[in-house]
């Protein structure tokens, strides 16, 4: 599909779940969010049923995203039926990791082949301490067991937060040394309860990249990793791995947008600044065809802003994050 800028949009980003065993603290409030009901989450075949229609209009790269999506039971059953939808060219899924270690082999089963997983410090405190309750140890287990498994690539999504983990940057992208992860540094987002955030740890692309070279030299440009999102990738020479960086708010790529996102409870959303999303499910649950639901898309994609500033905004008491799956 093409959307009135002429950008390409081709990638739907999935939200199966609005639940999480976490509570980032950029993410979520301490007691965490008001989970919807089940009757108003998208069942599995609802789910299937949307991609059906998405692959109609070619968008033929997905992926699935939470809250936390392993949590949601039959989730592996679910992955297997979508990547045998004809015309899939891509699934990847982005996960905290806390049950990666005992599903690695699963999803490499249902036709996974490359993983994302949110890794904000290498410190086992800090890590519980930023997760309230997280254990870093369980989380290194699933990344270890995922390259074993042979995901490829595995991408590490590191929230760069000053006066928090700006310390351990260099030993992120140090681990590109020994392991083949592309470390990727995020622009913390104003999004929901980010608001409350993003104004004391917000850290620029830029000073992340500096504080890299200052510690171990220059990085080099380097091929764009297998994916679909925004990272620019750099390499230290000798590495095995590469580091990205999403700038998601310090310069925006939004002329290279290629995305959709579908939200747990049944919901497009054409942008994650903007809050107008147009509903979907509804439409499926009263029988609709697929012709009236690709006419769900189109509105959707004629809502997708031009750029940040037509954006409408995420204020912080719309959907936060994990609401909308990143
Ligand atoms: P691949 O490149 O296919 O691996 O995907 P990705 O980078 O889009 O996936 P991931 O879910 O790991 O997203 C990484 C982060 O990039 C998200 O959590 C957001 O912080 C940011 N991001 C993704 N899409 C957008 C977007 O449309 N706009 C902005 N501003 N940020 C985005
Ligand atoms: N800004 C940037 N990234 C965020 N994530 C969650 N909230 C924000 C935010 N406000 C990241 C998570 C995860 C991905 C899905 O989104 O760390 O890696
Ligand atoms: Fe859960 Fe991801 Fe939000 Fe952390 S950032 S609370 S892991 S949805």
């Amino acid at each position: 599909m093409e959307d009135r800028f002429g950008r390409t949009i081709d990638y739907l980003r999935i939200s199966i779940t609005d639940r999480c065993n976490l509570r980032c603290l950029y993410c979520m409030p301490p007691e965490g969010i008001k989970v919807k009901p089940r009757a108003e989450i998208m069942r599995f075949e609802e789910l299937l049923r949307a991609a059906g229609v998405a692959l109609q209009l070619g968008i033929n790269k997905f992926r699935l995203t939470g809250g936390e999506p392993l949590l949601r039971r039959g989730v592996i059953p679910f992955i297997r039926a979508l990547t045998l939808l004809p015309g899939v060219a891509d699934l990847s899924l982005t996960t905290n990791g806390m049950l990666l270690s005992r599903m690695n082999e699963q999803l490499w089963e249902a036709g996974v082949r490359r993983l994302n997983v949110s890794l904000d410090t290498l410190d086992q405190v800090k890590f519980r301490q930023m997760t309230r309750g997280g254990d870093f140890c369980q989380v290194w287990d699933g990344i270890m067991g995922a390259l074993e498994t042979g995901f490829q690539p595995v991408k590490l999504n590191v929230v760069a937060l000053n006066h928090f983990n700006d310390e351990e940057w260099a030993r992120f992208a140090r681990l590109t040394y020994d392991y083949p992860f592309q470390v990727r540094f995020i622009e913390i987002m104003p999004v929901g309860t980010s608001w409350q955030q993003a104004g004391r740890y917000f850290a620029s692309s830029t000073q992340v990249c500096q504080r890299i070279e200052q510690a171990l030299g220059v990085l080099n440009p380097a091929e764009a990793v297998t994916g679909n999102g925004p990272a620019s990738s750099f390499q230290l020479p000798g590495a095995k791995g590469a580091i990205g960086f999403i700038d998601s708010v310090s310069s925006h790529f939004c002329s290279r947008c290629n995305r959709l996102r579908l939200t747990a409870d049944g919901k497009l959303r054409p942008c994650l600044h903007d809050q107008r999303e147009v509903e979907l499910l509804q439409a499926i649950r009263s029988g609709a065809s697929d012709a009236e639901l690709q006419d769900l898309f189109r509105a959707a994609l004629l809502l997708k802003p031009v750029d940040y500033g037509e954006a409408t905004g995420a204020p912080a008491d719309g959907r936060g994050m994990c609401q909308i799956g990143g």
